[in-house]
């Protein structure tokens, strides 16, 4: 089923065809005009609004009124429009056909996908997100990415892609040598296997201390890095603990944060260790390797330093060792050629555009990923503190996720305690549980993620705004009128929908727009997006519940009208929040 706006922008082509002809029109495409139509602020105006002869009127010396009023005579909507005006200096005010609006709401509310169409062209996306490095706890900083990733992954999903989740966590690199040399010097045993970490940040401070205090443990330190490259079994055996103590770590935080990454994703820096000689060799052969001061180097097309000096990236350092960028050449070359990626995402903050910018334009230069293959950087800002700068604790350390986490639940829960001290404890737990996360993933998911944002609990956990609690609490109160009435919300048609009150028309409408705002996730890899269409959503549905009573409608028909009405909306916010990656409860 067209989305209404595509279905207008289309029948707006047709008559700029006929109003302007062949040779005005030719270079107006369907893409254009869709982005001239747009659902109207204020349903004075209509439903849509088509803003085409301001701008066409300009370009084409043209009076924009009176190009406006050509269109409308040659627009056909019928079965669409019950009315089309001009106002204002040429804007075309569209009043949806109520019988439309009915017979649309009635086939996607009956549809178990709420009018989500499966791509007719799945493909295949590999997304590259979370990233902790093993033997650090994961912080503040992997929020972002790891819930960023997993709503744009649930949405490729949701649309019918295969969706591959590559979680490339850093565990490789020199830093493993003293960590298993500490771990070995305090008593770790290679061979049972029952190594424990209570606190990854203490390991690895306290083996830092020593590798800066004492040059002998240093010695040995770069030794072991020595053994853990050549693959010597007791060190392998020890960094193998290591790794599974940290994924134990990883699991629980995104068990916890409700982000569908689990071990089977984890394809870290290491796993491509025996392919990082092959990479520079390929690119020596290819002749895009130089070498300076030791090390080689790639210079991709196009990038410059700040002195107007070609920018290379080093990819072999002189000592030998490999670099993050060599890893992630690597790891793109796998994702082509073994995974099949169709499309390849990234979710880091921003302070890494310019090397995903010269590894992909590497990518380009070597075939390692051809055009066809999309590559996109999805970069995103930093979480602040009130202070307006980067989130720490009050001691200036940074913020552990696993803290953060606690203190959602903790605020959460002292909420539900408070708003429904009766319910059984294993519900309220549950509800706080994702009241708390479904409000921080939010937070995070609803700003315009290239920006920075202020942490702050008040705001986030807030029940009115554009907040999870606030889109929680629509659904819940679609739920209670269910649970009031006695209704079984498998029972309610959206066939009998029959829109009367501009509340209901508004609301009607909104549900409409789902598949789009859906899809424009996708298009933009901007979460946000969906969130604002929620947000909308939850707002129509609390002004229909103001206009439009629903238990006590006037008669059957209008009240089986509106409580299909609301057990679509429900089912949407449900579906649209679960593409967030949050849940919905039925009391809060
Ligand atoms: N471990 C990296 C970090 O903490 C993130 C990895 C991102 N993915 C990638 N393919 N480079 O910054």
């Amino acid at each position: 089923m067209a989305d209404i706006t595509d279905l207008l922008a289309s029948r707006l082509e047709c008559a700029l065809y006929d109003v302007l002809g062949d040779d005005t029109y030719s270079d107006l495409t369907a893409a254009a005009i869709a982005a001239q139509i747009r659902p109207s602020s204020n349903d004075r105006f209509g439903d849509y609004q088509a803003n085409i002869a301001m701008s066409l009127g300009k370009k084409l010396g043209r009076n924009p009124r009176e190009l406006a009023q050509a269109l409308c005579d040659a627009l056909d909507l019928q079965g669409v429009c019950e009315r089309i005006e001009v106002a204002g200096p040429g804007f075309i005010n569209l009043h949806l056909d109520a019988a439309f609006i009915n017979e649309r709401i009635a086939i996607a509310g009956s549809d178990k996908r709420l009018g989500i169409e499966r791509v007719k062209q799945p493909q295949t996306v590999v997304v590259d997100y979370s990233g902790p490095n093993v033997a650090k706890e994961m912080h503040v900083g992997h929020l972002r990415s790891t819930v960023i990733g997993d709503a744009i992954s649930r949405v490729f999903d949701g649309l019918g892609h295969t969706v591959i989740r590559q979680n490339h966590i850093g565990d490789w690199g020199t830093q493993f040598g003293m960590l298993i040399e500490y771990m070995l010097e305090s008593g770790a045993t290679p061979h049972i296997g029952n190594y424990r970490v209570s606190d990854l940040n203490t390991l690895y401070q306290d083996a830092k201390k020593k590798f800066d205090a004492e040059p002998e443990f240093a010695r040995r330190a770069r030794e072991r890095v020595v053994l853990l490259q050549g693959r010597d079994i007791d060190t392998a055996n020890l960094w193998g603990q290591l790794i599974s103590e940290s994924y134990r770590h990883f699991d629980e935080v995104y068990r916890r944060l409700d982000v569908k990454l689990g071990q089977c994703d984890v394809r870290g820096e290491s796993a491509y260790n025996d392919q990082l000689s092959s990479i520079v060799e390929a690119l020596e052969t290819l002749g895009l390797l130089k070498t300076s001061e030791g090390a080689q180097v790639v210079f991709p097309a196009g990038f410059k330093d700040r002195e107007g000096e070609p920018m290379g990236m080093i990819v072999r350092k002189g000592d030998g060792g490999y670099l993050y960028a060599t890893t992630d050449l690597a790891a793109a070359r796998y994702r082509v050629g073994e995974l099949h990626a169709d499309r390849i995402i990234y979710i880091t903050d921003s302070r890494q555009s310019q090397h995903f910018a010269m590894v992909f334009a590497v990518l380009r230069q070597t075939g390692w990923a051809p055009e066809s293959v999309r590559l996109d950087h999805v970069p995103f800002g930093t979480v602040l503190g009130k202070d307006n700068r980067p989130f720490k604790t009050r001691s200036g350390d940074t913020v552990k996720l696993k803290d953060l986490l606690d203190e959602a639940e903790a605020r959460a829960s002292a909420i539900v305690d408070q708003k429904s001290p009766d319910l059984p404890s294993d519900q309220k737990q549950d509800i706080a549980h994702k009241i708390g996360i479904g409000a921080l993933k939010y937070a995070d998911l609803s700003s315009d993620r290239v920006k920075d944002y202020v942490f702050d609990w008040d705001r986030m956990l807030a029940f009115e705004g554009n907040t999870a609690p606030y889109l929680q609490n629509a659904y819940v109160r679609v739920r209670s009128i269910f649970r009031k009435g006695g209704i079984d919300p498998a029972n309610l048609d959206a066939a009998s929908i029959r829109v009367a009150d501009p509340a209901e028309r508004g609301l009607a409408i909104k549900l409409l727009q789902f598949p789009a705002a859906v899809k424009s996730v996708t298009d933009s890899l901007e979460p946000h997006r969906l969130c604002t269409y929620l947000y909308e959503l939850a707002t129509a549905l609390h002004r229909f519940y103001e206009k439009c009573p629903v238990l006590t409608a006037k008669d059957d028909a209008q009240r089986a009208s509106r409580l299909a009405l609301c057990r679509v909306t429900a089912d949407t916010l449900a579906r649209g929040l679960g593409l967030l990656g949050i849940g919905v409860v039925e009391q809060m």
